[in-house]
């Protein structure tokens, strides 16, 4: 699915601006600060429902404006999502709405219209940073192809909060043991699915590893939900007032095909190229499972790579719709673009 325009108002720096796509390449030039992050970030946000540097709605509504609105054109849709402060005159409303051609939904029904693969210098984080990145990464993969994982992690999110508010009572003595049962159930049930796509993922990206021949391998470190580890830890949870197994505390390593775990042992380079690797294997993911080819956008990357990578990574820019962001033009111009956006503050 080719998507056409983006229209931005009070989205970041633009505070009301268009663009029209090429169905082939789109380069977007602009000097730093220019706002060519804003603009991946708007479908990144329209793909996923999520921004991938914000961590408040609000940052991303123009400053001094209540409300922004994104909103995108593809062949068959119109996609759109309005942002608030969370109050509008007084009022409280939604901090965020999502609209496909008009009609509101839920995020879960939403995600599953664009698919894209970001690539940004900031993913070597996804081996630098903390395990709850790791975790938002799998998760969005997955929730773009899979309608299943989508349900079933609203389902384990929404059951973990309620279920640590209930190991909070137990412990100041206002709630029974015996209370946790439903929530034990819920969570075995939701945990056991998101655990195993994980896997499946895992597997799928390891395999494409090696018919690629990186030299890069991921291991699935799981924390296990089962009757007999919640049993295991009961006490423990009690004391804590938090649920202490299951996906929510799952982790992925990266680590050389020596076994050496990248985040200790990796040079800058390497670690850059292992998350390269593994996210055009998660390109593989998704081409397939989808069957059709998502949008990739692609901040500032060229920089950073080496004369191979590059040259594997044009290769895959031409047979999709991309959207590249570039400080200066001469960087990338070794390929003619459809069409070329300048931005400006
Ligand atoms: N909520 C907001 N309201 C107004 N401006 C904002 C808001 N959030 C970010 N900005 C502005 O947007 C600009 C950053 O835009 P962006 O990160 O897209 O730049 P860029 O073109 O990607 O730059 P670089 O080449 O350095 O990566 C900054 O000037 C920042 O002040
Ligand atoms: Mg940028």
């Amino acid at each position: 699915m080719k998507l056409k325009q983006l229209s931005l108002v009070n989205f970041r720096s633009f505070s009301n601006k268009s663009f029209k796509f090429s169905p082939a390449i789109t380069l977007i030039v602009g000097d730093n600060g220019a706002g060519k992050t804003n603009l991946l970030e708007a479908l990144f946000l329209l793909s996923t429902g999520r921004s991938f540097r914000a961590t408040k709605e609000a940052q991303m509504i123009n400053n001094g404006a209540e409300l922004a609105r994104i909103q995108t054109q593809t062949e068959t849709d119109s996609l759109e999502i309005v942002l608030t402060t969370g109050e509008i005159a007084g009022q409280k409303v939604a901090k965020k709405r999502y609209l496909l051609n008009g009609v509101a939904k839920r995020r879960m029904d939403f995600i599953s219209c664009l698919r894209c693969v970001l690539f940004r210098p900031e993913d070597i984080n996804l081996i630098l940073g903390s395990p709850s990145l790791r975790r938002d990464y799998l998760d969005t993969v997955l929730e773009s192809v899979d309608w299943q994982y989508r349900r079933s992690n609203l389902a384990y999110q929404k059951g973990l909060r309620q279920r640590n508010k209930l190991l909070q009572r137990i412990r100041e003595g206002e709630a029974q043991r015996s209370q946790l049962l439903f929530w034990n159930r819920l969570l075995i049930k939701n945990g056991e699915l998101i655990s195993q796509k994980r896997q499946e993922l895992i597997d799928f990206i390891n395999h494409q590893l090696e018919t690629d021949q990186r030299n890069t391998r991921l291991e699935y470190d799981k924390s296990a939900i089962s009757p007999e580890r919640l049993e295991k830890y009961k006490e423990a949870e009690v004391g804590a007032g938090a649920t202490l197994i299951g996906p929510h505390r799952d982790d992925v390593k990266f680590l050389k095909s020596n076994q050496r775990d990248l985040a200790l042992y990796g040079s800058r380079g390497e670690q850059r190229m292992a998350v390269l690797a593994t996210k055009l294997s998660e390109l593989v993911f998704i081409t397939q499972r989808i069957q059709e080819k998502p949008l990739l956008l692609l901040d500032d990357i060229f920089s950073e790579l080496d004369e191979n990578n590059r040259q594997l990574v044009w290769q895959l820019i031409n047979q999709h719709q991309t959207i590249i962001t570039a400080t200066d033009e001469d960087l990338v111009s070794q390929q003619t673009f459809d069409k070329i956006i300048k931005i400006g503050k």
